[in-house]
Formats: C-alpha cells, structure tokens, sequence
C-alpha cells in the first residue's frame, strides 16, 4: 500500500512539474491533474474505497497515509497554480506596457468659421442697439425677392442678379432683401431687424464671387425715421466694427427699394486714410449698401408711409471677414482647410 501511494505521488507531482514547464493551457492541464488523482473519481479516492480490502487494525494508519498524500499533492498543485498565474499575470503586463516616452497624437481641434466670427461680431453690435436677429427663407417667391421690393418684371436689376429660379415663380433669393417684406408684413410696428443669411446667384467662382454667399440684412421702421439716423447709426456699426478712429463716408447709388440710397465707405483701417495697396491707394473700402425705405415698398406691405419711414442696410458678410481678417480670396472660405481655419 505504501509503495502504491508513493508511486501515485511520485507520478501526480511529476506530472504537476511537467504541465508548469509548459505555459499554454497549463492552468487547466493543473486542473485536469487536481482532478485525475484527488477528483470523486480519481486515484486516491479510489483508494479509499479499496480499503475494505485492508484489515481493520491496520485502517486508521493506511487512511492517515493516504490523507498526507493527498495534503502533499494538493501543496504542490498549490504552487504550480499560484506560480503559473504570476507569470501569466506579469506576460500581460509586459504585453500592455506603456511607452510614456513615445510622442502624442496630435488631435485636430475645430475652430471657428471666420464668417461666423464676424456675423457674431456684427449681431453683437446691432443686438447692443436694440435690433432683433430674425431669418428670412432661402426659398423664395419671386414676389419677395424682387416684385415687393419695388423691382418689377422689367426692371433690369433682375439680370443683374444672375436669378436660380426653381419654377417660374420660385427662386433661390439673390439677396436678403426680401425678409424686410417679410417682417413688414407682420404689421409689427416699430421694427429694427437684423436679418443674416445665405444668398444664390448664378455667379462663377472666383477670387471675390461664388455661387452661395452670404448677406446681413437691416431694417428699421418708425415714426419719424431720417437720413440722419441711418448715418449715425452706420457710422457707429462701423466704429464698433473697424475702431473708434474710422470715418464714413455715404456715396450717392441707386437700389430700387431704397430712396434716396447710397453706398456706404469706410476709412481703411489699414493705412487709415492715407492710401495703401490694400484699398488700392484711395484710402477708403465701400462696405455696404443702404438708403431709406422707398415709400412704395412699404405701401405693398401695408404700412402707411405717411405715418411711417425707415431706412435699410445690406452687408456683405464675406466681404466684412475678407477685410478684417485680410483674406486675399473668397474660395478660401468655403474649402474648410484646417490649415486656413485655424488661424483665427
Ligand atoms: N440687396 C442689395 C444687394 O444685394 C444690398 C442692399 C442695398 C440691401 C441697400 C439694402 C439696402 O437693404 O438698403 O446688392
């Protein structure tokens, strides 16, 4: 009997000793080996029901003989286990280490459009004078585009403005005009509205055009509304806009919506007047149209023009971020180069 326990643990430790060497599936090999000798069915179990065999003086000795094997087998399994974790334990770490010395990836952060870093800029100063920001849509009825603000079927300021036209009375609108008609219909008195948005025409794509661009609109209505408050208030837009030192100059020009209208110049901002190569040596950069609303325009919206006046204003907002930030070319704009983007 002794000899036959000492063969067992002489085999079941050989054999725990032959799984560690290896380290693939070694963990369940151990397990396999638990099982074949200390197991319901295992070895030294089947040992144990053999003892019948042995005689009854001789019980207790035999079964305190095969309790120290088992004991002996189960330390030794013990080990191999433990041992055979820590090394898959340390494996997965050397596997997961970290290089802290290898250099980041760089994560390319958004930035701001410039054109939507001057609308702000724009809304802000307006917003500060007491103006609403409202939006006028960009499918429009030719009536709105064109008939309402005092341009007729023949008026040749519809060819001016290279119309995409979805049916024969549906277009995409040429300029933001139109939401002033929008917004005097609303029979809403007084208004001072500032309206930005996209515009279409069915222009080339240059340096200074592209088929989509986009326009602030500005509306306001009152009694008693002059020429007078239109300059003051521009005049200011622009100071806000370009610094306190920049002066305006109105230039008489002709909008069908607008009577008297004009152009507005400002001072360049560059050399300040003196002349440069950036406003072509005249020391002055024309940045919006405007005038006051012509008396018909506001009849065909059903506001009684004898009671009130108003004056109205167009901005180009490509043409404000250009200046201000010194882009030489429009296309730039609409590329969405990271590199262009952030610089600003
Ligand atoms: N809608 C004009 C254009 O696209 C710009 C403009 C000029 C708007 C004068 C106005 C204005 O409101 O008073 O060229």
């Amino acid at each position: 009997m002794k000899e036959k326990l000492n063969a067992i643990k002489e085999q079941a430790i050989a054999q725990i000793e032959a799984v560690s060497a290896q380290s693939a599936q070694a963990l369940e090999k151990l397990n396999d080996i638990r099982v074949n000798y200390l197991g319901k069915k295992g070895e030294l179990t089947a040992l144990l029901k053999g003892m019948k065999d042995v005689a009854p003086e001789e019980r207790p000795k035999v079964g305190q003989m095969v309790n120290d094997v088992r004991t002996e087998i189960e330390q030794v399994l013990e080990k191999a286990t433990e041992k055979m974790k820590r090394a898959a334990l340390a494996g997965r770490l050397s596997g997961e280490k970290i290089d802290v010395t290898l250099p980041a990836k760089m994560n390319v952060i958004g930035h701001r459009h410039p054109n939507t870093i001057a609308l702000e800029e724009v809304e802000r100063i307006f917003v500060g004078m007491g103006y609403e920001v409202v939006e006028g849509p960009e499918i429009e009825k030719d009536y709105y585009n064109f008939e309402a603000l005092n341009i007729p079927a023949d008026h040749p300021a519809k060819d001016e403005q290279d119309t995409f036209y979805i049916t024969g009375d549906i277009l995409l609108r040429t300029q933001t005009s139109g939401t002033q008609v929008h917004e005097l219909e609303k029979g809403r008195l007084p208004i001072r509205m500032l309206a930005p948005g996209r515009v279409f025409r069915s222009d080339e794509v240059d340096a200074t055009h592209s088929p989509c661009f986009h326009q602030i609109e500005g509306l306001v209505v009152d009694k008693g509304i002059t020429f007078a408050d239109l300059k003051g208030t521009l005049a200011e837009f622009a100071r806000e806009l370009f610094g306190e030192e920049t002066k305006v100059k109105f230039r008489p020009h002709h909008f069908p919506f607008t009577e008297p209208s004009a152009e507005m110049d400002v001072t360049c901002f560059k050399c300040g007047g003196s002349g440069c190569r950036f406003c072509k040596g005249s020391g002055w950069i024309e940045i919006l149209g405007c005038g006051m609303v012509h008396p018909h325009v506001l009849e065909m919206s059903g506001v009684d023009p004898e009671e009130y006046t108003g004056f109205a204003f167009g901005v180009g907002l490509e043409r404000i971020a250009l200046l201000k930030y010194e882009i030489d070319d429009m296309r730039l704009m609409y590329e969405n180069d990271i590199r262009f983007l952030k610089q600003f």
